[in-house]
Formats: structure tokens, C-alpha cells, sequence
């Protein structure tokens, strides 16, 4: 496998373009238009150049990972891909639209995993003509820092096509866990509940924002406290995967608190909007 193509440039995609690009894959980055393309590249590009400024990579290491990067708008120039991640909205239908394009250009060896945090990989397999040669790799976010890659076997997940996706997160440097297509997986399916039991904590009065964030940070030694994470990881995308939960398992500890639901009908989606539990400049 030499060409990886990578669909959708935002937080996610930009980060697995970059790893890609990183690991001397051939990578090329798809957006809808050329205007959110760009927004994207200037994301790998600003994140690299820290990496320079803060010498953690050399200029011509940099120069190496763009010269393997390249951005386009046409589903055409996926054509020579061996795999193909997809990391767009989390909706079937969007995403069901989107395998059908790639289908149409790439050849029939030709991998397909989704980056999905909490959809059912299963179903999303059985949108292609592909089911077998489909899997789940679920990166973390900051994508270029975050070691972990879960990679998901569908029902219809072919043992070869989940080594091979397991290879490739390898190749990027990361540590892939292979986990189950069950509700968030392991990561989100043990992560959602205590972020939620955070928001109920505060609701029941245990402690200030600040404080419980402190207590977890210090006391257990988690890089981020539960709510600087909720606004790092979306109080959107948080009510989002823990709907989900919800639905599969019918477990109170996965139902949304009423503070988080108000929060994200509000606009209260975290860094994103630029107000969460915490306000950013
Ligand atoms: N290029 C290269 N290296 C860089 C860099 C860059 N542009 N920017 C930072 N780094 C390096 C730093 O030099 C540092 O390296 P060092 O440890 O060798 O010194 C390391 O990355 C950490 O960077 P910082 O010191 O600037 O920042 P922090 O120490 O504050 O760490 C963090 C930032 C990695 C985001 C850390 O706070 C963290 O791990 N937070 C938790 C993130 C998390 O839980 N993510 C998962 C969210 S859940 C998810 O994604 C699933 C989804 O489905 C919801």
C-alpha cells in the first residue's frame, strides 16, 4: 500500500492526512470545496511548523511530509489509493454517499475504514459493496500526538483486511488496540460515562468546574480534568456518542444530563464556539 486517501480535512481528517504523510504514505486529503480545503492544509501546516519551532522535527522533515501530501476536491484522484479513511460529518447517509463515489474510482483491493467514534461500523460496511475489505480505525484527538488507534472489526470485517488496517496504523507510529464494533468501542464506552458523571457532579454540587477539574488532574494524574476535556473533545460531539450509548445499551450512566443538553442548545459547544464550562479568547 503506497497511496492512502483520507476524506474530510477537518480536526480529524488533518490529523490522519498528517500521520499518513508522516509515515512516507502518499496521501491525498479530500474536502467539498476549495475554500475548506485550504482551512485544512493550513492545519497541517501550522502544526508542523510548531513542530519545527519547538524542535520536535527539522524544516526538511516538514518539507518531506507536505511534499507527500496533496489536496483535492475530485473523488477522481483517489483512483490509485489502497485505503481509503474516511473522517467526515457522522451521519450514514453522508457517509454512505461518499463510499459510493470512492467505489466508483478505486480498484477492487481497495480498503475502506471510517474514523467513526460511535456509529455502527457494521452498518456502514453493509452501505458498500465492499463489507469485507471495510473496517473501523478510530484515531484520538490531537491526532499527530495521541498514540492510540482503535482499530474496529465489523461483523463482516475480513480477518486480512483487520491486519492490514492494524499494519497501517502501525506504519503511523501509532499503537493500534483492536476493539470490538460495539457501542464506543473501548475508549468512548468507558471515557463518555465519567465525562458525563462530571457534568452530574457539578450539578449535584460536589465542586466548582475548576476543582473537580483539579482533583482529577492532580489526583489521578490525567493530562486534562473531565471538563477541560468536554470542551477540548465538543459538548456537541460528547451529547452526540453518549445518545448513541444510550441507544444501544439503555444504561442511565449513558444518558445525557440536562446541563450538557442545554449547554449544546445554547451554542455552549466548548473551544469550538469559543464558550463551554470554561470561555476562550
Ligand atoms: N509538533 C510536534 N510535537 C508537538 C507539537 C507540534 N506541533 N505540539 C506539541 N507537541 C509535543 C510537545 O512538544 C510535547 O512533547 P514532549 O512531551 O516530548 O515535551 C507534547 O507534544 C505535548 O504537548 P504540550 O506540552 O504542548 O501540551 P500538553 O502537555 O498540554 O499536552 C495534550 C497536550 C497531548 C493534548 C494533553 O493535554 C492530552 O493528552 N490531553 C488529553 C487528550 C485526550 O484525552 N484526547 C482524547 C479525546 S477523546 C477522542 O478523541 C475520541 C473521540 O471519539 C471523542
Amino acid at each position: 500500500m503506497t497511496t492512502i486517501g483520507v476524506l474530510g480535512c477537518g480536526l480529524m481528517g488533518a490529523g490522519i492526512a498528517q500521520a499518513s504523510a508522516a509515515a512516507g504514505f502518499r496521501t491525498v486529503v479530500l474536502e467539498v470545496d476549495d475554500a475548506t480545503l485550504a482551512r485544512g492544509l493550513a492545519r497541517i501546516e501550522k502544526f508542523l511548523a510548531g513542530g519545527v519551532e519547538k524542535g520536535k522535527m527539522t524544516a526538511d522533515e516538514k518539507a518531506r511530509i507536505l511534499a507527500n501530501l496533496s489536496g483535492t476536491t475530485s473523488y477522481d484522484d483517489l483512483r490509485d489509493c489502497g485505503l481509503v479513511i474516511e473522517a467526515i460529518v457522522e451521519q450514514v447517509e453522508a457517509k454512505r454517499t461518499a463510499y459510493a463515489r470512492v467505489e466508483a474510482v478505486v480498484g477492487p483491493d481497495c480498503l475502506i475504514a471510517t474514523n467513526t467514534s460511535s456509529l455502527c461500523v457494521t452498518e456502514l460496511a453493509a452501505t458498500t459493496r465492499r463489507p469485507d475489505r471495510f473496517g473501523g480505525l478510530h484515531f484520538f484527538n490531537p491526532v499527530p500526538l495521541m498514540k492510540l488507534v482503535e482499530v474496529i472489526r465489523a461483523q463482516t470485517t475480513s480477518a486480512a483486511t483487520h491486519d492490514a488496517l492494524l499494519g497501517v496504523a502501525r506504519a503511523m507510529g501509532k499503537e493500534p488496540v483492536s476493539a470490538p464494533d460495539r457501542g464506543g468501542f473501548i475508549v468512548n464506552r468507558l471515557l463518555i460515562p465519567y465525562l458525563l458523571d462530571a457534568i452530574r457532579c457539578l450539578e449535584q454540587g460536589l465542586g466548582t468546574v475548576e476543582d473537580i477539574d483539579a482533583a482529577m488532574k492532580l489526583g489521578c494524574g490525567y493530562p486534562m480534568g473531565p471538563f477541560t476535556l468536554l470542551d477540548f473533545v465538543g459538548l456537541d460531539t460528547t451529547y452526540f456518542i453518549a445518545d448513541i450509548l444510550f441507544d444501544e445499551f439503555r444504561e442511565a450512566r449513558f444518558a445525557p444530563p440536562p446541563l450538557l443538553k442545554r449547554m449544546v442548545l445554547a451554542g455552549q459547544l466548548g473551544r469550538k464556539s469559543g464558550r463551554g464550562f470554561y470561555t476562550y479568547a
